[in-house]
């Protein structure tokens, strides 16, 4: 496979959390009481994430989030999801598209800005908690 076919491919564990996003938020916001929640768009493709966050004593203790951006933002926010829970805010805040891609072994480069979707929707769930 040439550099420029690999620069296509997605990991196994991209598909696998596209295909079966982990805390996918199943109708509406209704179904999860919540505690704050943040909504960002991507100012380079126009797509939308929305998080929505229980916290107690200062830590995530579940997570739902909903979206329609692409594969790439799915499955980077599902593994971010996966990610946060049982960590403090802060600790959730240090987890940066960085990481989220490494732990889902990598995502094509022209996708990166999908990744910070899913960190930015947390970052603006966190903001709107603590200005409560
Ligand atoms: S192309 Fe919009 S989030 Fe990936």
């Amino acid at each position: 496979m040439s550099e420029s076919q690999a620069s296509w491919v997605y990991s196994d564990l991209v598909k696998e959390h596209f295909l079966s996003p982990r805390n996918f938020l199943m109708g509406d916001e209704a179904n999860f009481p919540h505690d704050t929640s943040g909504t960002v768009g991507n100012p380079i493709c126009g797509d939308q994430m929305t998080m929505y966050l229980q916290i107690k004593d200062n830590k995530i203790v579940d997570v739902r989030w909903k979206t329609y951006g692409c594969a790439s933002a799915i499955a980077s926010t599902s593994a971010l999801s996966e990610l946060v829970k049982g960590r403090s805010l802060d600790e959730a805040l240090q987890i940066g598209p960085a990481e989220i891609t490494e732990f889902l072994g990598g995502l094509p480069k022209h996708k990166f800005h999908c990744s910070v979707l899913g960190h930015e929707a947390l970052a603006a769930a966190v903001k709107a908690y603590r200005a409560k």
